[in-house]
């Protein structure tokens, strides 16, 4: 059983409201701050197929629109194997907000833990930019 086994619970919860009629593949998210809340998000799409989000930014905008600023792990969850891993875009997006929290894939009862860091190791950031 993992520690994360609850937030895991939310991003499987979250893949109900999937928006993804056009490519047939719903993700959830479930973004844990530092303070214990948890935020969710799903994937939404467009017929204007380039306007889709993904459901890790989703979760974070959620909570950097609610004020929420620092986070611990994100779940991401899909109804199968294989594990689904967060696109490139996701990782910058995270490493920018959330920096090098873990990332729990999770489909059925597989499950990996990994760090932003491994998914994304010499990450550009804001540090470049001094
Ligand atoms: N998707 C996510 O929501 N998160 C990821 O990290 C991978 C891809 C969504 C986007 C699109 O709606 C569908 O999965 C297929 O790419």
């Amino acid at each position: 059983m993992s520690l994360y086994a609850g937030l895991i619970a939310h991003a499987k919860q979250a893949i109900l409201r999937a928006q993804a009629t056009y490519s047939g593949f719903p993700v959830g998210a479930a973004l844990l701050a530092k303070d214990g809340s948890i935020f969710t998000g799903c994937n939404i799409e467009s017929s204007s197929y380039g306007l889709t989000l993904c459901a890790e930014r989703v979760a974070l905008a959620k909570a950097l629109s609610e004020g929420v600023t620092e986070f611990q792990a994100i779940a991401i969850a899909t109804p199968k194997p294989p594990l689904c891993p967060p696109c490139g875009a996701c990782r910058q997006a995270l490493w920018d907000y959330a920096k090098n929290i873990k990332v729990v894939l999770a489909a059925e009862d597989e499950f990996q833990i990994w760090t932003l860091q491994e998914l994304l190791p010499h990450a550009f950031d804001e540090g470049f930019l001094q």
